[in-house]
């Protein structure tokens, strides 16, 4: 494994800072690195959906990294922002314990990076690829970040984000005492907390993190392109914003020149070329962003968003239109009649625009107008525990209740509205049929006290008790708090609902202010950072657990999970706030690599049709017939392509357009641009495939001629690692109003 580096970088990092600066400030640096991974045949994480394997590229996964440290001596932390359904454990890693990884949740990614069994059934185990690709990229972004580390400061804002989360379990919510809810104005938290870091000596920004909660299903379970979802494009739309905003050469801002017709003849002339051997660096020269480690990282943060749905105009039944039943989700009981829709419904891609501009729009207000300045302590406590048989007290020390080992009940197997399972089960169901207690039976029967703990949950998946051929859950979880003056982060290994949130939010803060000495306040912020450091699925809180929808379904410790979270924060809350030792019990997680199974083929090599060569073009751009195109249609080839999990081309692209300028072409979009789709198909019962390059043409694309561009590497069948590199090239059209 790959996680050696980490300790040795982390040691290095810190020789390397006492040589840096000096100076009262903080030290500020950020990096971000590709981390597409695989784009064909690995199973994508999140909604769990055999046949959902990647098969191209929306746009690209990134890993973006912020660190902050106290002077030159002080105390120092990390925290990676991954386009990931979650983090995961990365080994040696975990000895750090200021350091935080925490996942976007999108469910457009490549999985198979997690080391429990039950996350790992449909991607056929573990892909050491997409796993890879993930630690190469966390590396990549922290040693950018630590390169970079400068003088600066840290400003903060807080507001809320409209119209970009609903709660997908309403009927659960209501269950919580209505004195607690009418302290809400709403069922979900619409807070966005974004920090803005400068750089002190030039004045000049170089990013901006921001916490907001709102899952990452606005792509369905349908969707077979990789894509940061709904984050990951806000966070692209930020940076380009930024970018533009300060006037960094960019072709896309020229001005416009009206179509003559030598150019529309021009571009006629213009041929596709064949395909081209190439080298392996080709596809990183056509980037249309620069790679350089200095540029602006913007990143969209995950928080409690275990209830929370992007799918904003509500979940309605397919056959009949009308809403689902509130308390089941499902329709004449049929849970996979009832689905949300998007703001874009029907079209996901739109969705998943829409969702990121909302929280786009609303960072770019809230990095304008920062200007509360964070001083103050650096910080961090962070601790392993066993969440199977904790003991929790609560109150007055005569009330003890205990957590369970891991479980699944019926509702899990349901889904959600988001992405609706296909068992038969329906969100709320506290009762499992004699056909799937045999069936459950089979893998694992329950012991009696299990069933007893987790009740009102039936058991319908023992996974704390399974451990053949490995243990399918967790049982020991990192939790951890942040400081960075008054902003306290607490990286939490799951998907708290709104209220689980509120409730840890507030314990920590009361705890943090009783026994902080005036070091913190009313003004502490305290955010949650969802799914870090590693994954545990849901935690509800006791009352929402009796319902057993599908949060309720995936809390995995029982229906005191959320008091344990609390209890053992508030203990690491304490310790923080009195400026005690951290706590070390001694514990840490299983390193389960070497008996992790991979059962996903290698890739088989790659053939072309006789007669044609890779990067060849199958179907060139059709033109209009007008002569040219305009702004919002869509111009698309086909070429003979190869899979493209032969080379992940990180940091660079399986696709681009060109423009030409003054008799040279030059990329301006690439496939990390939302408007330029890079989508694969293998043709049936042979090696070959294709590639379709698709550009919805922007309504401010500069008017001029252009071609579309295809990037590629092929096996020879059967060699197992010779890859060789292709490119080519459409035929030359024009863009015009
Ligand atoms: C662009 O750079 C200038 C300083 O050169 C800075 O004042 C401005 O805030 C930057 N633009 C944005 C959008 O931050
Ligand atoms: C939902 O279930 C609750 C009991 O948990 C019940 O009181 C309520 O009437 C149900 N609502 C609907 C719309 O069926
Ligand atoms: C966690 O605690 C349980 C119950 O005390 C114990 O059986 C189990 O072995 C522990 N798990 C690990 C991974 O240490
Ligand atoms: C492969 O076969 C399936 C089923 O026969 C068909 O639906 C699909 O279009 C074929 N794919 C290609 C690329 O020919």
């Amino acid at each position: 494994m790959k996680s050696k580096h980490y300790y040795w970088l982390i040691v290095c990092s810190v020789w390397a800072l006492s040589n840096v600066v000096d100076g009262e400030d903080y030290l500020i640096g950020l990096g971000s690195y590709d981390m597409t991974g695989p784009a064909s045949n690995v199973n994508m994480m999140g909604y769990a959906n055999m046949g959902q394997d990647t098969s191209g590229v929306h746009f690209r996964l990134r890993a973006r990294a912020f660190i902050v440290a106290e002077g030159v001596q002080g105390p120092r932390l990390a925290f990676v922002n991954l386009d990931a359904g979650m983090a995961s454990q990365y080994g040696d890693l975990y000895r750090e314990n200021n350091l935080a990884i925490s996942g976007t949740h999108t469910h457009a990614g490549p999985g198979g990076y997690l080391q429990y069994v039950v996350y790992s059934i449909t991607s056929l185990g573990f892909v050491h690829q997409s796993f890879d690709a993930i630690v190469d990229a966390i590396e990549q972004c922290i040693v950018q970040a630590h390169n970079n580390l400068k003088p600066g400061s840290i400003f903060i804002n807080k507001g809320e984000v409209a119209n970009a989360g609903i709660n997908r379990s309403p009927s659960a919510y209501l269950l919580n005492p209505p004195q607690e809810r009418s302290r809400y104005a709403n069922n979900v938290d619409k807070e966005m907390t974004l920090l803005k870091f400068v750089d002190r000596d030039t004045g000049k920004s170089v990013g901006s993190f921001n916490w907001f909660a709102t899952h990452g299903t606005s792509m369905s379970k349908n969707n077979k392109l990789i894509s940061g979802d709904n984050k990951g494009a806000a966070a692209r739309l930020f940076e380009d914003w930024f970018r533009s905003s300060n006037g960094t050469a960019n072709t896309k801002t020229h001005s416009r020149s009206p179509t003559t017709p030598s150019m529309v003849a021009k571009a006629g002339r213009i041929k596709a070329t064949g395909g081209q051997t190439c080298d392996k660096s080709t596809s990183r020269q056509f980037k249309v962003r620069s790679t350089s480690a200095t540029h602006f990282v913007g990143a969209f943060c995950q928080s409690n968003v275990g209830d929370v749905s992007p799918n904003v105009l509500g979940a309605f039944c397919i056959d009949s239109g009308k809403p689902c039943n509130f308390n089941r989700s499902s329709c004449h009981g049929d849970d996979r009649l009832c689905v949300g829709r998007g703001p874009g419904y029907p079209d996901e891609i739109l969705s998943t625009k829409i969702i990121g501009e909302r929280q786009y729009i609303r960072a770019v207000d809230l990095f304008n107008t920062a200007r509360d300045e964070i001083n103050g302590r650096i910080d961090y406590r962070h601790v392993y525990i066993n969440f199977t048989n904790i003991e929790v007290d609560l109150g007055g020390g005569d009330q003890t209740v205990k957590t369970c080992p891991a479980a699944l009940g019926p509702g899990f197997a349901a889904g959600t509205t988001d992405g609706p399972g296909a068992f038969g089960f329906q969100q709320g169901d506290t009762k499992i049929n004699e056909f799937w207690k045999r069936v459950r039976d089979l893998l694992k029967k329950p012991s009696k006290s299990q069933e007893a703990c987790q009740l009102p949950k039936p058991v319908l998946l023992d996974t704390g008790e399974m451990f053949e051929p490995y243990a399918w859950a967790p049982a020991i979880l990192p939790i951890q708090i942040l400081r960075i003056g008054k902003l306290v982060l607490l990286s939490v290994p799951g998907e708290f609902t709104t209220m689980a949130g509120r409730r840890l939010r507030e314990a920590v803060k009361e705890t943090l202010i009783a026994n902080g000495n005036r070091e913190f306040d009313d003004d502490t912020h305290v955010v949650i950072a969802g799914l870090s450091n590693t994954y545990s699925q849901y935690i509800t809180t006791f009352e929402e657990y009796q319902q057993q929808r599908y949060e309720a379904a995936s809390t995995l410790y029982g229906p005191h999970t959320l008091s344990a979270y609390i209890q053992e924060f508030k203990k690491l809350a304490t310790s923080m706030a009195k400026g005690e030792k951290p706590i070390n019990n001694g514990l840490s997680p299983p390193d389960l690599s070497s008996h992790l199974i991979s059962l996903l083929s290698p890739p088989s090599g790659d053939t072309t049709p006789p007669g044609v060569k890779f990067g060849d073009v199958k179907t060139d751009v059709a033109v209009p017939s007008r002569g040219w195109f305009r702004g919002g249609e869509k111009a698309s080839a086909t070429f003979w392509s190869a899979a493209p999990r032969n080379d992940l081309l990180t940091e660079g692209t399986f696709a681009s357009v060109e423009m030409l300028m003054e008799d040279r072409w030059m990329p301006v979009y690439d496939d990390d641009d939302l408007c330029l789709f890079f989508k694969w198909t293998a043709l049936n019962a042979s090696l070959s495939s294709y590639a379709r390059i698709e550009w919805e043409i922007p309504e401010e694309a500069v008017p001029g001629v252009y071609r579309l561009r295809h990037f590629g590497a092929w096996m020879i069948p059967r060699s197992t690692n010779v890859v060789k590199y292709f490119t080519g090239t459409s035929g030359g059209f024009e863009v015009s109003q």
